[in-house]
């Protein structure tokens, strides 16, 4: 067996390993997907709760859970929302483990999270553990650089990440507000070490600071050293993590030249997650805020094709059909973490805690949130 497919058995398993320490999912009485009775089941179960619980949703939700959301947004302005409302006591966050997290985090110790299904996770969060940042960390310690170095970690982390980036004086971001994040950045420190997503990284410090492709390197957390000379670190600006969101980087240049080919007038419309290339290529770049309401400010009969998750640009397809929108990759994909919250999984928590039972708490262990709560107020706080 080749060195490579040993490194992607250990891959695998790592990412096992960490589903397996989010938990089970659910306990086996959850409704069949089929009931013909689930929405009302929900209706009820919602209107039990009233204002005691909110609904949150990410907008990579599925239609049939949107529909039961009190606030949709992007994972900024949930985070946001959820450090406002202290009111309700019970929030059901539907999205992904790190957004819960957050939520948690975020919100008031009388608060409790609930994540529908603990098996939604994010495969880019996990490309990067405590143990391997810690590593890097080191490293940058032997080179002198750690004082000057400021972490900029991305929303799609664990609390771990987060905690490492508080306590080593930098923030979250999202992909709302990375320019505003980086910056912020240097003016704290020399260099950047921007994690998990190396794209976001890359596409903010190139198209958004003005640096060039040169002052960034890359760090593999799978090699030593990262992979890299002690020299090309030193000399670097932006130290970007090996790290991507397979459900972006699936989009692809040609995707972009197809589209471009059949509608000379289309417009390209793309998440920062994508890869470089795409991102240049692109028309527009965006966070999922903003792609909506560059759909919602486009002309009648104007031309699009959206390079996100897909339940959003098919919402956002029947939501403006006076504009031809189109998903930018030919085959069909969502991010199946995302998916994994649907409405048997939202109807069995909220019906569980109609009977008393809180199911599927996100607790964010204390020293874990004390820390990473300071590098997501230094986010919510940059100017
Ligand atoms: P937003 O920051 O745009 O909400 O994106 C979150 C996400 O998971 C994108 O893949
Ligand atoms: Fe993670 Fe990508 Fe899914 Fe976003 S779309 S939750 S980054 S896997």
């Amino acid at each position: 067996m080749s060195l490579q497919e040993l490194m992607l058995i250990g891959r695998v398993g790592q990412q096992a390993d960490l589903a397996s320490e989010r938990g089970v999912s659910c306990t086996g009485d959850l409704p069949e997907a089929s009931d013909p009775s689930l929405i009302q089941r929900a209706k009820v179960a919602r209107a039990a709760l009233g204002s005691r619980a909110m609904v949150l949703g990410h907008h990579y939700q599925r239609d049939e859970v949107i529909a039961f959301a009190d606030i949709t947004g992007d994972s900024f302005k949930l985070a946001q929302a959820a450090a406002d409302n202290s009111s309700a006591e019970f929030i059901f966050f539907c999205g992904v483990h790190f957004m819960a997290e957050s939520a948690d985090i975020l919100t008031t110790s009388q608060q409790k999270v609930c994540l529908p299904d603990l098996a939604a996770g994010c495969s880019m969060a996990d490309m990067a553990t405590a143990t391997q940042v810690n590593d890097c960390w080191k490293v940058f310690e032997r080179l002198g650089i750690a004082s000057r170095t400021i972490p900029v970690t991305y929303m799609n982390s664990s609390a771990a990440i987060k905690a490492f980036t508080g306590k080593n004086g930098g923030t979250v971001c999202t992909s709302s507000n990375a320019p505003r994040a980086m910056n912020w950045a240097l003016t704290q420190g020399e260099k950047i070490l921007f994690l998990p997503d190396q794209h976001l990284g890359r596409n903010t410090a190139v198209l958004e600071l003005g640096l060039s492709l040169t002052d960034c390197v890359l760090w593999n957390p799978w090699k030593p050293n990262g992979g890299l000379s002690d020299d090309q670190i030193l000399g670097a600006k932006i130290i970007l993590w090996r790290g991507h969101c397979s459900v972006h980087g699936r989009f692809s240049i040609e995707n972009v030249s197809a589209h471009r080919e059949k509608n000379p007038d289309v417009n390209i419309l793309v998440h920062p997650e994508c890869t470089h290339e795409v991102v240049t290529s692109a028309d527009f770049v965006g966070s999922t805020e903003f792609i909506i309401k560059t759909i919602e400010a486009a002309a009648p009969a104007s031309k699009w094709a959206i390079g996100t998750e897909l339940n959003l640009v098919s919402r956002l397809a029947k939501a403006h059909p006076d504009k031809e929108i189109a998903f930018l990759d030919k085959t069909v994909c969502y991010c199946s973490t995302m998916n994994r919250i649907d409405l048997p999984h939202l109807v069995w928590a909220m019906e569980s805690l109609v009977d008393g039972r809180l199911v599927n708490q996100i607790q964010v262990e204390t020293q874990v949130a004390k820390y990473a709560k300071v590098a997501l107020e230094r986010m919510l706080a940059l100017p």
